[in-house]
């Protein structure tokens, strides 16, 4: 369990996170169930939300448009689609991801 978490494994103070990466593998064309869970548990309006996946074949699949349907009131920007099985050597492209999201503090 990270700091970020309390004893029953939920985020606290999520409401002082303005950007949240969302990572998840594609379950039948989209994000895992329990990511799904996550994100209808909190308030993200207003938030910026980073979706990055692995897969198998899918991309993305519908995983950007099921969050942004969860999630109407924040931003999605721009996912990354990682086949699971090049994920261990995905470390340059997952940078040059990061960088052309161009977040700032
Ligand atoms: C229940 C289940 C459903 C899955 N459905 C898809 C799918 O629809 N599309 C896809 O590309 N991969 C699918 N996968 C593969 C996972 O995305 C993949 O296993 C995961 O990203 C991790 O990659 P790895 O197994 O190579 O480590 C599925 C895996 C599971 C367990």
């Amino acid at each position: 369990m990270s700091n970020e978490t309390n004893d029953a494994g939920k985020v606290d103070r999520i409401g002082s996170y303005d950007v949240i990466f969302v990572g998840t593998p594609i379950w039948w064309g989209t994000m895992a169930a329990p990511v799904k869970s996550f994100l209808s548990e909190y308030e993200l309006s207003g938030k910026t939300i980073v979706p990055f996946v692995t897969h198998a074949g899918s991309g993305l699949g519908r995983s950007a448009s099921d969050i942004a349907a969860l999630c109407p009131h924040s931003i999605i920007l721009d996912g990354l689609a990682v086949w699971g099985t090049n994920a261990k050597t995905a470390q340059n492209e997952v940078s040059a991801w990061v960088r052309r999201l161009r977040i700032r503090e």
